[in-house]
């Protein structure tokens, strides 16, 4: 069994009422009724000692202060001379025993102290005191004090006497009725359990509430603590005292909060490491991947030039056009590795980071009018039917360079592409804060698999199509590259029996 708080606390403070209640009952049973003798005797002291005080020989001078003692304490004062003949209070006692004074005890029987002493009648009242006085002779002739019990049997009282000798050597009684405590004692243990067991009752009822007021913050705490071991931090412990559980929950609500940022803060910092780790191994398979294709578009130059240079020194006897053959070959190849030279330059300064663009005000439509005339001689050569819907006026704020290299980039390859509709559309819109500019040409679209990967280096739809224009699969990447260092938008789009490539362009303000 678990043994809750509550339960300790209930057990314990039962444990502690029987205690209390079981050593009640010994201490009174034992000790009560000594302490009661013990507090009459000290009692008759107390008036021993002021009447010695005051008394100079003569009872009779004090009287009034002896009756006044007798009325005001209950106890019955004698006072005898050395002779042993009472002077206080002799006649009155003679001739009205009981007048305004309680009774003076008759021993019957005296304790175990004075058990010898005589059972003298009410005849022989007086000489009751006497005997004491007698019998107690050693002691009070020490200048001791006697303390003799005795019992009168007519009102079945017990008393309890005082003998001694007073500063001129007269006899003091004192006399007191001593009840038996011992019924009393019995009485009062056994009230004693049913308070005891009321007590008990009523303590366990006040222990539930106690403990559950006391366990409940307790448990709350606990909740919160487990919950945190789980790594929740969302409960906070509301704090409503300023005793040690009220502490203990400030404590705990801190060490939540900073566990949560300490944890926060981990999880953070290992989510980007894992980011950072992922990066660079998508970096590092990406330059490998790099390497190889440059490698790749290399190979095929080099070897091609190698081998018509070979070709020439060997037939260099040959005719005159064969020689022009191998020289245009060679020129043809090197053209191409030095196309391929200056894009890879191109997009290694943009993907760097070191590139930036150099951005103003122009008139788009302006800048597009003039690439296309640029490329009109190649227009009529391939018969291409080359239209330019532009919105006149449209200022953008770009790098004017930039800007032109992208469309040239989309317009060769849309030259490279264009299908026997030889039909190509430059276009350029307002859309909201942007400026929209696509290039159409009629032909095979690309395949839906492909749209997203055409932006990558070296990729190519079409190897053999592409071999046949010479492209190297870096004019898009470097598009990409542009937009994303201008944050702003571009793509592909499969429309109307061809494709639309586009990029947007910030409107000047
Ligand atoms: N207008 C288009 N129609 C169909 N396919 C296209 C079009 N433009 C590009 N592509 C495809 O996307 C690929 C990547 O184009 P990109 O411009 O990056 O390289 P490239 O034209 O092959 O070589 P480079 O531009 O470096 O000379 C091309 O190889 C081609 O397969
Ligand atoms: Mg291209």
């Amino acid at each position: 069994m678990r043994l809750t708080i509550g339960k300790k606390l209930f057990w314990g403070m039962s444990a502690l009422i029987m205690l209390f209640v079981a050593l009640s009952q010994l201490l009174n049973s034992q000790f009560l009724e000594d302490y009661y003798v013990l507090e009459k005797k000290k009692q008759l002291m107390d008036i021993y000692s002021s009447i010695n005080k005051i008394y100079q020989g003569d009872a009779d001078s004090i009287s009034l202060e002896l009756e006044r003692l007798e009325r005001t304490t209950g106890i019955h004062i004698v006072v005898c001379n050395s002779k042993q003949e009472p002077t206080y209070p002799v006649k009155k006692t003679i001739q009205e025993p009981n007048a305004g004074n309680p009774p003076i005890p008759q021993p019957q029987n005296l304790n175990q102290q004075n058990s010898n002493l005589p059972h003298p009648g009410p005849e022989k009242e007086l000489s009751f005191e006497r005997s004491l006085i007698q019998l107690n002779l050693d002691k009070i002739s020490e200048g001791r004090e006697a303390i003799v019990f005795s019992k009168d049997p007519r009102i079945q009282t017990n008393f309890i006497n005082l003998v001694t000798t007073l500063n001129n050597g007269d006899y003091l009684i004192l006399n007191t009725p001593f009840a038996s405590i011992s019924e009393s004692v019995k009485i009062a243990n056994r009230f004693f359990l049913f308070t005891g067991l009321l007590t008990l009752i009523a303590g366990s009822v006040i222990t539930y509430f106690m403990s559950r007021k006391l366990t409940m913050p307790i448990l709350k705490l606990n909740d919160i603590a487990q919950r945190m071991a789980r790594l929740d931090f969302s409960r906070k412990y509301q704090v409503e005292s300023t005793d040690e559980v009220g502490q203990l929950g400030e404590s705990i609500n801190s060490l939540s909060t900073q566990l949560h940022g300490a944890i926060s803060e981990l999880t953070e910092a290992n989510k980007k490491l894992l980011e950072d780790i992922e990066r660079e191994r998508r970096i590092d398979q990406m330059r490998k991947e790099f390497i190889s294709n440059v490698s790749h578009e290399l190979k095929t130059p080099i070897s091609l030039i190698q081998g018509y240079a070979e070709g020439l020194k060997e037939n260099v006897n040959e005719d005159e056009e064969n020689k022009n053959f191998y020289c245009a070959v060679i020129a043809d190849e090197a053209k191409k590795m030095d196309k391929l030279a200056g894009e890879l330059l191109d997009l290694s300064q943009i993907e760097a980071g070191t590139f930036k663009l150099e951005k103003s005000n122009f008139e788009i439509s302006r800048l597009a009018a003039k690439v296309m005339d640029k490329y009109q001689p190649i227009f009529s050569e391939k018969k291409i039917n080359c239209n330019l819907m532009a919105e006149q006026g449209l200022i953008v704020y770009a790098d004017r360079f930039r800007t032109e290299q992208i469309l040239v980039n989309y317009l060769n390859n849309a030259i490279n592409h264009v299908d026997s509709q030889r039909l190509i559309t430059i276009s350029v819109q307002s859309t909201q804060d942007k400026a929209r500019v696509a290039v159409y040409n009629s032909g095979q679209p690309i395949p839906e698999e492909s749209l997203g990967k055409v932006w990558d280096s070296f990729y190519k739809v079409d190897k053999a199509r592409t071999r046949s224009y010479g492209g190297t699969g870096l004019g898009l990447s470097i598009v990409r590259a542009i937009q994303e260092i201008d944050n702003n938008r571009y793509g592909v789009l499969n429309k109307w029996g061809g494709v639309e490539f586009w990029f947007e362009l910030d409107v000047a303000e």
